[in-house]
Formats: structure tokens, C-alpha cells, sequence
């Protein structure tokens, strides 16, 4: 009984003993909900345990203190060993480039700091007392800011501080890897929770500081390992606790998430599942307003984009609206976009206008992706109308033409009320540029006869050649494009229709322009490869007279050209009706004698006595003889003749 007695009262006086002890000098806080601290100045906690030493606001201090005096000092006197971790963040307001001042945690007599300084002073100390040894305070700082006043190294350093704060010893913050042993960089003031152990040994009399990122184990290899004589320091009672303040500059949240604190031992571990979430941005103080005076510029601007893009949008859909319909689908493959065109004309810019014609304005532009030079012509017509479909269809066709002499059609794009008609760019432009006006540009007879040659060829592909006939209607001067090599290029089919849109083709108007119109037309009004074989002989005409077919006269008397030259062919004097700008060439007179009665053949009032186009190009390669007009479009009346005239005449020159 008694041994056991003896034994139970030892082992509670220890208990008792061992408690006593313990809980004077160990304790872990995983938050300090309920914890028992002193707080000063703006040092809080918040209601999920956080503690906040400083919080965003200017020149500001805040200690919090454990709330009971600590023994430091052994019974003789030496500096007893102890071991502390803690959790901690620091982050500035707005970004996390600027931050100030810092924080520490300390070891010091006493927990009235009101004279401390906030700012650079960090709420240790003051300018008169700062590294006055009575002070008996031992600090290890992180210090966001350089101040050249302490022999700061950088503005982001781990210190240790006895009784003043020109730091004993101080180093970047970062931590030694465990595995490499490299050393890595820690930003102070990221915003990013990091844990700090500071050790001293007694017996040894060194003091190792270490970091790592929260949640990140202990590096075995101390950031700061310095040997102290704390003798003149400790006392038998301490306060520890944590000290920080803001400067004037950029206010600086400081927190405290967790601390454990081990006399004569190794501090407990943090346990990091307890410990309190940090602000996501912001803290109470005036938070709304700050938070706001982030998010509203943001809101307004995104929201302004927002307008601004979706008005783009509207007024581009409307200023590239196309008209696609159905039918349309199969010569997909022939449309352009029209924001494709609007861009390679500049958005139809007039400096890039290259004619204007009948049906329209030619403009001139560069494709965007292929950086092919086009002719853009935009022709109005009628949206609505049954003959749209028709006309797409052939020009679809006769872009699926390919001859030399024939102005290639690339495609086309349809809008309301425009189409739009897009050609392989000739940058001489049409021939009738040469032709009429007499102080202008001419053109030699050579290149004159390769163009007559070039067109009669490309009618012939049409008229015989191609999968089907094609009745061009239209052969004129201006509608015949001369390239770089002054090659003819036959262009513009079927726009006369697409002028008159809508309108049945098999309808009795006439198509065309006066003075290239066959007589029999007016009778029929159907067009035939006879009747492009008359308007050819026009043309004819028109090259080598430089004249236009109807010529109006001084006194407002009409010239018909065939009639003209058909006089003067008939009292022998055909070579006087040629341009006088050909009067040089007298070695081509016979050339020019030869297309001047082929002209008027052509031009044969009936239509069966006229060539084929065939025919035609034998004659102007010389590959057989031309036929003497007969003698009976020599007798012939021309009631056709006066009646076009009749009939054309009033109208203007064109129609
Ligand atoms: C703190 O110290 C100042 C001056 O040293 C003194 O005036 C003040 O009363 C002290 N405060 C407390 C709470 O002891
Ligand atoms: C240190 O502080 C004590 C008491 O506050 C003061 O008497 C002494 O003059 C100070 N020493 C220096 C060097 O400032
Ligand atoms: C770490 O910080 C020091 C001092 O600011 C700097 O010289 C060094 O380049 C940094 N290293 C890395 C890896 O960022
Ligand atoms: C301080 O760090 C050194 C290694 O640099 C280690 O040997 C020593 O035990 C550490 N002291 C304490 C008190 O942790
Ligand atoms: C530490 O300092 C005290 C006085 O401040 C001195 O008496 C003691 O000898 C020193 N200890 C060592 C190991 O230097």
C-alpha cells in the first residue's frame, strides 16, 4: 500500500508540477478566436480568428502580446532556449508592388509601446531609444521597405533585431530547398501566407530564424543562424507577441494567422486545416468603397466595350449586309463578300473610281488575301426582280468562259439594290479612251488591228466555240479592256439586260447601244449572232475612223457612220473617212481599206448577206480574199438604215 500510495502522490505532484510549467511557458493558437491576447493600437481579431496587427490605413501600429509574462532566465542567470512558429501574411491595397513598413515578432519587458513610432520603427521603437541596450528587446523582423537610416539590405529581408533596428544580422526572405538545397526567393508582401520559426538555443547561444511557404515543412537549413549573448536581453519576465505598422505611402494589411510558442522545447506544429481563411481583397475598413473604387472602373468600362462592340457589330452587319437567296446557294463558289470588296475599294473610296458608265461605276481595288487587282463595277438593279435569277445564272456561265480576248468575270455579290460585278483589273483601260477624242492618247494602227483581230476572235469562241451560244449584244469600243500588252478583253456581257433588269429577255425592247444596233432589230427585237456581227461591223468602223457611230453634227444634224463611210466608199474615197492620226501609216492603207469594207460588210443591212464571224477573222488574217460588196448593197434602198434613225434618233447615245 504504501510504496503505491507514495508512487500516486509523486506522479500527481508531478502531474501537477508538469502542468504548471507547461502551461506557463507552451501554447499553440490555430487562430485566435478566444485567445487570450493583448491587443494594442489597430490590432484586431476578426471574428473568424484572424488576427490583423495593422489594417490599410496610413502610419498606423498594432501589437498583440501573449497575454502573460514568459521567464527567459534560467536561476543562474543564463538566457533560457526557447522555440517559436507562426503563420503570418502581408498585403498591400491595390497591387503588391508597394508595401510598408512591416512586421516583427519580439521579445521585450514590456507591452507599452506608446511611444514606439509606426512607419519605418515598425511600433518597436522610436528615434530616441532605437538601439539603446535598456531597451531589452530581441525582434525579428520582415521588412517590406529599404530604409538606408538602419543599413537595410533590400525591401525584403528577415532580420534580427537587439534592442534597436539596426538589424545583427538580416537576410532576403526565402528559404533553402530540403531537396536541392537551392535557395528560393519568398515576396513578403505577396498576399501569400508563409510560416516563420525562430529557435534560440541557450546553451549554445544561437538564435536560427527559418521560413518557408505556408503549409511547406520546416527547411532543415536555417535563412538565419547567428550566435547571441542574450544574457544583457532576457529577463525572468518577457512579453512575446508581434509588432507591425504602415507608413504614409501604401497602407499594408498585416495578419497573424497562427503561433505556437514552446519554452525549454520545439514549438508545436501549426495546424494549418484551423487556421482562418485570409480576405479574398479586402477587409472591413471602408471596404465596400475600396473594393468598389476597383470594381467600378472595371464595370463601367467593360460595360462601355460592351455598347461599343455590339454597335460595331450592328452597324457592320448593316454595312456589309449582302442579299443571298436560296436559289443563290449553287454559285456560291462565284460570290464575293461584300466586305471583301468594300475593303479592296477602300469602301468605294472615289480615288479609287476608274469609269462610269451606263450601268454603273467601276472601281479599281486589291483583293485582300490574294492581293489580285480587280475591277469592282456596281451595276443598281432591282433586288426584287424575276430576272435577278436569270441574269446570276449567266453571268455565272460566262464566267466559266476562257478565252484570251474575253474580259475573265471572277464573280459576282449582290446587295439591295447593287450588284456587283468583280473583273480581273486592265490597266489600260477600254479602247474608246483612244479612239474619240483626238487630242488624247491614240493608238498606232498595228495595235489597232491585234485589238480588231483579239475581238473578232473572242466572238468567234462565243458564237461557235463555247458549249453554247453566246450573243454578247453589247460589242462596242468602251466595252472592249486593253491589258498591260494592250490585248483586247471583250467585257461586259449581258449588262445591257442587267440595266433593263427584270425585264424578259425574249421582250421585244431593244438592247443595246444606237448606232451598233442591226436594223432588223427594230423589226424583231431579237438578238442573234447576225446582229453582234453588225454592231462588230460598227466597231470596225470606229477603229479605224476614230469616230464614235453616231456622230452628232455642228448644227445638230446626226452622222451615222456606216452611212458615211458607205458613201464615200462608193465614190471611191473609203481612206478618207480613216482617223487623221492614221494618215501616216501609209504602208497599213490597205489594212486600214480592208476593215473599212469589212466594216461596212457587216454592217450589211440584211442581215444573211453579212460574215460569220468566222468568216470575218479569214478575211483579217488575209486567209481569203474579201468578197466585193455586192452589187445589191450597193442599189439597196436603206429603208432599215433611215429608219433606225428615224426610230434612234431623238434618243441620245446610248440607252
Ligand atoms: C505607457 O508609457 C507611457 C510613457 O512611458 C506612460 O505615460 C503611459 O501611462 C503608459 N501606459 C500604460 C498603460 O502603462
Ligand atoms: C538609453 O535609455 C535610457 C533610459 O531611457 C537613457 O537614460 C539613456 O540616456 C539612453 N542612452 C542613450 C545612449 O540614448
Ligand atoms: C532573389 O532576390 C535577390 C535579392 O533581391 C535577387 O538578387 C535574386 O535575383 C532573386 N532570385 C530569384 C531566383 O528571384
Ligand atoms: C540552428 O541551425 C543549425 C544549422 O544551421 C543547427 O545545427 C542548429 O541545431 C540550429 N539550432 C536551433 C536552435 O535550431
Ligand atoms: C554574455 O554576456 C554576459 C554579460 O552581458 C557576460 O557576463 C557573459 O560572459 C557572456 N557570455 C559569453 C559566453 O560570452
Amino acid at each position: 500500500m504504501m510504496p503505491s500510495m507514495f508512487l500516486g502522490t509523486f506522479f500527481y505532484l508531478f502531474l501537477f508540477l508538469s502542468f504548471a510549467t507547461s502551461s506557463e511557458s507552451k501554447f499553440v493558437f490555430n487562430g485566435f478566436s478566444g485567445a487570450k491576447l493583448g491587443l494594442d493600437g489597430d490590432a484586431l481579431v476578426a471574428s473568424n480568428g484572424l488576427l490583423s496587427l495593422t489594417s490599410r490605413t496610413s502610419l498606423v501600429k498594432g501589437h498583440a502580446f501573449h497575454q502573460t509574462p514568459l521567464n527567459f532566465k534560467s536561476p543562474v542567470g543564463r538566457p533560457l532556449s526557447f522555440s517559436t512558429t507562426f503563420a503570418c501574411a502581408i498585403s498591400g491595397q491595390y497591387n503588391y508592388d508597394i508595401s510598408a513598413h512591416g512586421m516583427a515578432f519580439l521579445i521585450s519587458p514590456t507591452t507599452n509601446f506608446s511611444t514606439a513610432l509606426s512607419a519605418q520603427f515598425l511600433g518597436l521603437f522610436n528615434s530616441e531609444n532605437s538601439g539603446n541596450s535598456t531597451n531589452r528587446i530581441l525582434a525579428v523582423e520582415l521588412d517590406t521597405l529599404q530604409n538606408p537610416e538602419f543599413q537595410d539590405i533590400d525591401d525584403n529581408h528577415v532580420g534580427i533585431d537587439v534592442n534597436g533596428l539596426r538589424s545583427v544580422a538580416s537576410r532576403t526572405a526565402g528559404y533553402y530547398h530540403d531537396s536541392n538545397g537551392g535557395f528560393r526567393n519568398l515576396t513578403l508582401h505577396s498576399g501569400q501566407p508563409m510560416q516563420v520559426w525562430v529557435d534560440f538555443d541557450g546553451e549554445a547561444m544561437q538564435l536560427n530564424v527559418t521560413m518557408a511557404p505556408l503549409q511547406i515543412p520546416k527547411p532543415s537549413r536555417p535563412l538565419l543562424s547567428r550566435t547571441l549573448n542574450l544574457s544583457s536581453v532576457m529577463l525572468d519576465s518577457m512579453y512575446v507577441g508581434f509588432s507591425s505598422a504602415t507608413g504614409s505611402s501604401s497602407p499594408t494589411s498585416h495578419y497573424i494567422l497562427g503561433w505556437s510558442f514552446t519554452m525549454n522545447g520545439e514549438a508545436d506544429p501549426l495546424d494549418y486545416a484551423k487556421l482562418p481563411q485570409l480576405p479574398l481583397l479586402t477587409v472591413p475598413h471602408s471596404g465596400i468603397s475600396k473594393s468598389l473604387a476597383i470594381l467600378l472602373p472595371f464595370v463601367i468600362c467593360s460595360f462601355l466595350l460592351l455598347v461599343v462592340a455590339t454597335l460595331v457589330f450592328l452597324i457592320r452587319r448593316a454595312k456589309y449586309a449582302e442579299l443571298l437567296e436560296d436559289w443563290e446557294r449553287e454559285y456560291a463558289t462565284h460570290r464575293f463578300p461584300y466586305r471583301d470588296l468594300f475593303r479592296a475599294t477602300r469602301g468605294f473610296d472615289v480615288k479609287q473610281l476608274i469609269g462610269v458608265g451606263g450601268f454603273g461605276s467601276v472601281y479599281r481595288g486589291v483583293l485582300p488575301p490574294s492581293k489580285r487587282e480587280v475591277a469592282v463595277k456596281r451595276v443598281s438593279h432591282d433586288s426584287g426582280s424575276q430576272g435577278m435569277k436569270e441574269f446570276v445564272a449567266e453571268i455565272v456561265s460566262i464566267g466559266r468562259l476562257r478565252h484570251p480576248n474575253i474580259a475573265q468575270l471572277l464573280g459576282y455579290c449582290r446587295r439591295r439594290g447593287e450588284l456587283l460585278l468583280i473583273y480581273d483589273f486592265m490597266p489600260n483601260s477600254s479602247l474608246d479612251k483612244y479612239l474619240y477624242d483626238h487630242s488624247g492618247p491614240s493608238l498606232d494602227w498595228a495595235r489597232r488591228f491585234g485589238i480588231i483581230k483579239g475581238v473578232a476572235s473572242a466572238l468567234v469562241y462565243l458564237h461557235e466555240e463555247w458549249e453554247k451560244v453566246v450573243i454578247h449584244r453589247d460589242i462596242k469600243a468602251s466595252n472592249v479592256l486593253l491589258d498591260g500588252e494592250w490585248n483586247a478583253k471583250l467585257g461586259d456581257f449581258g449588262l445591257a439586260r442587267s440595266c433593263q433588269h427584270g425585264i424578259d429577255p425574249r421582250s421585244t425592247r431593244i438592247i443595246g447601244t444606237i448606232g451598233y444596233l442591226a436594223p432588223e432589230l427594230s423589226r424583231t427585237g431579237r438578238s442573234s449572232t447576225m446582229t453582234d456581227v453588225f454592231a462588230f461591223g460598227a466597231f470596225l468602223l470606229e477603229v479605224a475612223c476614230g469616230r464614235r457611230p453616231l456622230v452628232l453634227e455642228a448644227q445638230g444634224e446626226k452622222l451615222v457612220l456606216v452611212d458615211w463611210v458607205l458613201e464615200n466608199w462608193k465614190e471611191g474615197t473609203v481612206l478618207a473617212t480613216m482617223d487623221p492620226r492614221l494618215a501616216e501609216e501609209c504602208s497599213s492603207a490597205v489594212e486600214i481599206e480592208m476593215v473599212l469594207t469589212l466594216g461596212l460588210l457587216c454592217s450589211h443591212p440584211v442581215p444573211e448577206a453579212r460574215p460569220s464571224m468566222r468568216q470575218v477573222t479569214q478575211f483579217l488574217d488575209g486567209d481569203e480574199a474579201l468578197p466585193e460588196l455586192s452589187a445589191a448593197y450597193m442599189s439597196y434602198s436603206y429603208p432599215s438604215l433611215i429608219q433606225n434613225k428615224a426610230i434612234y434618233g431623238d434618243y441620245g447615245m446610248s440607252l
